[in-house]
């Protein structure tokens, strides 16, 4: 048993394979059968001909329409007419599961690819997206390891807001009101009395209700906490997590990434460090753009766009006015209406991927603002705890796993980065 990919090379030429897979394409003229077949690593053109084949393995390949399963065993050869330079002329041919009257064909609306999704999945450009996918969460997850960081487990079902209390989602929790996670930031925070440098990847929620193309109500989360680091050194950590992530996903997806149209090359030549400008920086830029901006005003993504489209390579924007970041981050010493903190920008235009920050240490700040907010502080007790007991300087990020995704695939709308995007509009399939 071979797959396509491995069919399609020289020294392969000759010999006999057998290959499993589903109709991408099919025609016939002339008592020939020009097939592709697809699975998992590509596509292959197979030729069956009358009178080489027995005639009822003719007459199933004659009839098996897009998306059939089938069971084909020949021999391959090259030819230049062939998509990847060769095909396999069948021996054999098995009808394993039709597929009559396939709902996708070639020009689709949006709606209806949506609608259809558990089978447009089965795309080759939803396929390539999985697999640059994988590849970057496996670089990422290789080079925590790498570092010393241990992947841990927090909870998904939660008592506490991290982020902004108006887009959570609710849920009855026996005869309480509890909530799905926006972070696992705190639950992070309180692992590294531990140990120390821990990471956690999972799904995180967003009763988002606005429909932009880059807001999911349901996306993987990838976040990073340490003890004993300033923010500084948390820049260095996201510029070389990004980094590794991207440069293994050159090493195993080129292929992938040149059928999504992104130049593997862009991608390769990206090396920390990433610039680093200051808020008030950023505010200047856009002013002298054009753009209506004031010190206090939020980078949204037509500003994050502003700042990011000549860029070929990500850049921090560190030191937020206070009022638009929540409440655990750390006060900048140097300017105290800002945090310690930074948004890394993709470039191209296509803005935030990483929010990061060092973390408040002092209990009666954090209570303070909590109060300001009209937050409950019984349901915050435990994590006012962490200050009480050994409190050190530590700082963390999140990582936005569909975000990467979009900006290193090209994809014009974040939902074409996860199989089954959730957004307000959208839980079906
Ligand atoms: O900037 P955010 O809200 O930061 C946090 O949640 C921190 N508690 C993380 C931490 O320090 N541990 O979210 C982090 C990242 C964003 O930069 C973005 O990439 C992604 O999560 N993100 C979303 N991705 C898709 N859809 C949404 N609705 C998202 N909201 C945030
Ligand atoms: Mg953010």
């Amino acid at each position: 048993m071979s797959s396509v990919k491995g069919a399609l090379s020289k020294d392969q030429v000759g010999k006999k394979v057998k290959l499993k897979g589903w109709i991408y394409r099919n025609r016939s003229s002339g008592g020939i059968v020009f097939a592709v077949l697809r699975d998992s690593s590509g596509i292959v053109q197979i030729t069956v001909k009358k009178g080489t084949v027995p005639d009822g393995d003719f007459d199933a390949a004659t009839k098996a329409a897009i998306e059939s399963s089938v069971i084909v065993e020949g021999e391959v050869a090259e030819d230049k007419r062939a998509p990847g330079g060769y095909e396999v002329r069948a021996s054999k041919f098995q009808l394993v599961g039709s597929s009559e009257g396939f709902p996708i064909t070639e020009y689709q609306s949006t709606e209806l690819l949506l609608d259809l999704r558990h089978l447009w999945i089965r795309s080759r450009e939803q396929t390539a997206v999985a697999k640059v996918k994988a590849s970057l969460l496996r670089g990422a997850r290789e080079w925590f390891h790498e570092n010393g960081y241990v992947e841990v487990t927090p909870p998904i079902v939660t008592g506490v807001a991290p982020e902004d209390s108006t887009t959570l989602f609710q849920l009855k929790y026996f005869d309480r009101i509890a909530y799905l996670s926006q972070s696992a930031q705190f639950y992070l925070e309180s692992l590294i009395y531990s140990l120390e440098k821990v990471y956690s990847l999972t799904p995180s929620f967003r009763a988002e209700k606005s429909r932009t193309p880059r807001h999911l109500a349901e996306y993987w989360h990838l976040e990073m906490e340490a003890a004993w680091m300033h923010n500084e050194e948390n820049m260095d950590v996201q510029e070389q997590l990004v980094v590794a992530m991207l440069h293994n996903a050159v090493a195993e997806c080129s292929e992938e990434l040149i059928h999504l149209k992104r130049d593997p090359a862009t991608l390769k030549k990206i090396e920390p460090p990433f610039e680093r400008i200051k808020y008030d920086e950023a505010m200047e830029t856009l002013q002298k753009k054009g753009i209506d901006v004031s010190w206090g005003s939020d980078l949204g993504a037509i500003e994050e766009r502003e700042l990011t489209m000549d860029r070929t390579v990500p850049v921090f924007v560190v030191n937020y006015p206070k009022e638009l970041k929540p409440f655990y981050m750390k006060e900048n010493p140097e300017d105290n209406r800002t945090y310690k903190n930074s948004d890394l920008l993709a470039p191209e235009g296509f803005g935030e991927i990483i929010g990061g920050s060092e973390r408040e240490t002092d209990n009666a700040l954090l209570v303070e603002r909590l109060k300001e907010k009209g937050e409950s502080l019984e349901n915050y007790r435990w994590y006012l705890d962490l200050r009480k007991y050994g409190s050190v300087p530590h700082s963390g990020f999140g990582l936005g796993l569909e975000r990467i995704v979009t900006w290193v695939c090209k994809l014009d709308h974040i939902r074409d980065s996860t199989p089954y995007p959730r957004t307000v509009a959208r839980v079906y399939p």
